[in-house]
């Protein structure tokens, strides 16, 4: 039996092992902070963190996670008390659409987490992976400059 703990609690998997983490986090644990934007590991919307690195949930099978501690978005915070990159977001109104956001911020989490001072170049080479169609980059850039202060 594969067991994955998220925020902090361990999970047993009853689902086929090649079910996408995505999947199982969201219909399994009703935790719908990653999305779902392309399935194919290319725009970084279902981003979350495992063993303190940024991973694109819609390509990692469950029994690829047996053990393993999983972070998402609602490991950071709460509507009511957003962590500290989650309040850095909303006080710069980096989000537009918004879908994008739950992705940026793990992914930024997980940066700030290694390298605390992460210059510019950093966060934007990190963050890379992860698509803004409505263009807030700037926004974002400034969000996770706030988150690390
Ligand atoms: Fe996973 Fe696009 S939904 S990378």
């Amino acid at each position: 039996m594969t067991t994955i703990t998220v925020n902090g609690s361990a999970h047993e998997v009853a689902v086929d092992p090649t079910t996408p983490l995505l999947y199982w986090l969201r219909d399994a644990l009703g935790l719908n902070g990653a999305k779902y934007g392309c399935g194919l590991g290319q725009c970084g919307a279902c981003t979350v963190v495992v063993e303190g690195e940024a991973v694109m949930s819609c390509v990692v099978p469950v029994v690829a996670l047996d053990g393993k501690h999983v972070t998402t978005l609602e490991g950071l915070g709460t509507a009511d008390a957003p962590g500290p990159l989650q309040r850095a977001f909303i006080d710069e109104q980096a989000a537009q659409c918004g879908f994008c956001i739950p992705g940026m911020i793990m992914r930024a989490e997980a940066l700030l987490a290694r390298r605390p001072d992460a210059s510019d170049a950093e966060i934007r080479a990190t963050l890379q992976t992860n698509l803004c169609r409505c263009g807030t980059h700037m926004r974002i850039l400034k969000a996770v400059r706030r988150g690390a202060d």
